[in-house]
Formats: C-alpha cells, sequence, structure tokens
C-alpha cells in the first residue's frame, strides 16, 4: 500500500498522461443517469446540512472520483481506495484486474483527477479490506463501491460501508444487476435481507440505498424528477421496503459534463487546427482552380495547333502536286 498522497502537479502536454477537456474524455463507467443522481443526492445533502466526508472504493481513471471531488466542501476529506497497479493478492481478484483494468495506472488516475482538481484526494493504494483501519467510523455520508465485482470482496465492502457511514449517509453499488456480476446482486440484495441495508432508488447500473431513513431520500428525488420530460419514476415495493426506479429512454442527462482546466486551451488547439485545414483547403482548391486554367489555355493552344494542321498538310501536298511552275510562283508569292 502507498502512502497518504495529497498534491502533484497535472499532466504536461507531452508526457503522455492524459488532458481530457470534459469529464466525457475520462475512460470509465460512469453514466449520465449515475451523474444526474450523484448530483441531486449530494447537493440534496448538502442544502439539508448533512456534513461528513466521501469515499470511494473503485476509481479507476478517476472518472466518477473526478465527479465526486466537485461535491467536496471545506473541511471535508475525499478518500480513495484502490489496487492501480498493485497487485490484488488474490488469484480470482488478480485475474478480475487482468481482464478488466490492466491499462490501469495511478499516474494516469492523478493526471485525470488534477485536470478537475488542484488537490488530490487522499488515496489508499491497496485493497478495499484497508479501508475499515483507514478511514473512521461514522465519518462518511457518502460511499460508493465500485471495486472488485467478486461477491467475497462486495460483501467486505458493504460492512466497511457500514461502519464508515453516518446515519444520513448514502451508499451507491455499482453493477448489482448485470449479467456479468451476479457476486455484486447476491451481496446487495443479502445486505437489504440481513444487513438493514434500504433502498432509496435503483438506477440501470446502480442501487442506491441507507441504513438510515430512506423516505427524505426519495421524497427528495420525487421533487427533482416531476415534471421532467425525459424521466420518470416507478415505485415499487421490495420486502415491504419502497424504492424508486428512474425511468426514461436514457434516463435524464448531465446538462454539460464538467470541463477541466485544459478544456479552454484543448478548445483553442482544435479552433487553430480548423483553421489551419480551412486553409489548406482554400490553397488546394485555388492551385486546383489555376491549374485548371493553366490546362484550359495548353488544350485552346493544341486545339488552335491541331486546327492549323490540316491547312499545313494541305499546302505541302499542294507543294508535292502541283506542276513546278505553279508550285515556282506559289512560293514566290510566300516569301513576300
Ligand atoms: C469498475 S472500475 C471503477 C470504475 C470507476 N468508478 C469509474 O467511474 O470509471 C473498478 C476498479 O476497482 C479496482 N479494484 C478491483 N479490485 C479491487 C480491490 N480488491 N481493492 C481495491 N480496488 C480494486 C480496479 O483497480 C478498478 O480500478
Amino acid at each position: 500500500m502507498t502512502p497518504l498522497h495529497t498534491e502533484t502537479v497535472a499532466a504536461p502536454a507531452g508526457t503522455g498522461l492524459p488532458r481530457p477537456g470534459t469529464l466525457a474524455d475520462v475512460k470509465g463507467w460512469f453514466f449520465d443517469q449515475d451523474q444526474v443522481l450523484f448530483d441531486w443526492l449530494l447537493t440534496h445533502q448538502a442544502r439539508s446540512g448533512v456534513r461528513g466526508d466521501l469515499l470511494e472504493m473503485g476509481a479507476y481513471l478517476g472518472k466518477s472520483a473526478a465527479f465526486l471531488g466537485r461535491y467536496l466542501d471545506s473541511g471535508e476529506e475525499f478518500t480513495v481506495c484502490d489496487l492501480f497497479d498493485s497487485p490484488a493478492g488474490d488469484a480470482a481478484n488478480d485475474e478480475e484486474m487482468q481482464r478488466s483494468y490492466a491499462t490501469l495506472s495511478r499516474r494516469a488516475f492523478e493526471a485525470n483527477y488534477l485536470a478537475f482538481h488542484d488537490e488530490l484526494p487522499t488515496i489508499i493504494q491497496g485493497p478495499t479490506s484497508l479501508v475499515p483501519e483507514k478511514v473512521a467510523p461514522g465519518s462518511c455520508r457518502f460511499v460508493h463501491v465500485d471495486a472488485s465485482h467478486l461477491y467475497d470482496h462486495v460483501r467486505g465492502d458493504i460492512t466497511a460501508a457500514r461502519r464508515v457511514l453516518s446515519p444520513e449517509g448514502v451508499v451507491v453499488l455499482d453493477d448489482y444487476r448485470s449479467e456479468h456480476t451476479p457476486g455484486v446482486s447476491a451481496a446487495t440484495w443479502e445486505a437489504l435481507f440481513t444487513e438493514g441495508l434500504r433502498p432509496i432508488c435503483l438506477s440501470r447500473c446502480k442501487f442506491y440505498g441507507t441504513w438510515g431513513d430512506p423516505a427524505p431520500w426519495q421524497e427528495a428525488l420525487i421533487l427533482e424528477i416531476v415534471g421532467r420530460a425525459d424521466c420518470h419514476a416507478d415505485l415499487q415495493t421490495i420486502a415491504g421496503h419502497r424504492v424508486l426506479r428512474l425511468v426514461g429512454e436514457r434516463g435524464p442527462a448531465m446538462p454539460e459534463p464538467p470541463r477541466s482546466r485544459y478544456y479552454e486551451a484543448l478548445r483553442a488547439e482544435e479552433r487553430a487546427a480548423e483553421e489551419i485545414r480551412r486553409r489548406r483547403e482554400e490553397s488546394d482548391a485555388r492551385a486546383a482552380a489555376a491549374a485548371g486554367e493553366a490546362g484550359a489555355a495548353a488544350e485552346a493552344a493544341q486545339r488552335r495547333a491541331a486546327a492549323r494542321r490540316p491547312k499545313a498538310r494541305a499546302r505541302r501536298a499542294a507543294l508535292l502536286l502541283l506542276p513546278p511552275v505553279v508550285t515556282k510562283g506559289l512560293r514566290r508569292l510566300r516569301s513576300r
């Protein structure tokens, strides 16, 4: 495990590290519907005076982490736990890492994060089993669980989330219903049936819950959804627990993806490249037109020459065929 880390510089150009212009340029799995739900829940926490730290287990290249970091209030801490380039320490998790996250590096995560923020979060580089010893019990208001998707690990991550969350805290469990992650589904519903986890809402990819009272969160979400054209809420009950489901063709979209510190420079580079392309096209068109004119002039000259040719041939034939007296006369006429 690498010790806590605070600040480094954002990626200079030419280092091969990512320089995203917006969050949409950061590779990862954090879709519009969940960006909207994170925004609503974190904003609602801030409005209701719920304070506390933020924790993400499983950051990959920082897409959701960079988004979460925007909601950090003064005096709050954001901790990110990921293996990054370290070995997992158990064969199944190592195999999962190789299969799904082979290109991951901590430097790339840091470069992406610093594109959007001045300081790095607190980083625990290592397995999420370290979270209980590194994060204080009851200190967090928001925990995003998105690390290993294997049952035993997710189970441990849910237990860790419960330990570090305050009663008003919200936990988000990624991939609770994907075909390739049955272990997350099992651990999620097990926590609901046996560990007191209460559902708040469901998106296509994530389960949002709390060990406190879900009703205030659900009411706030319903108020956000009412009157929107791009989505509506479906209310269901699971074993006596009310759960909201966000329904919509694509779900609500974030109006604009968050911009990085490189945004203006990258747009200026794009505009400059566009201008160079435009000028090159113009000059190519001028050259083509000039070549066309020259070609037309050459063609006309050829046509004129061709038009002259039969007369010259006829003259030569006449000189050969006419009697010598006539040809002599003709020559005399031409030499005058
Ligand atoms: C699905 S990705 C995270 C996606 C990220 N939240 C995003 O928005 O794009 C899962 C991450 O979990 C990390 N991971 C896998 N097993 C882990 C473990 N046992 N402990 C800590 N991190 C782990 C991987 O390195 C990978 O970066």
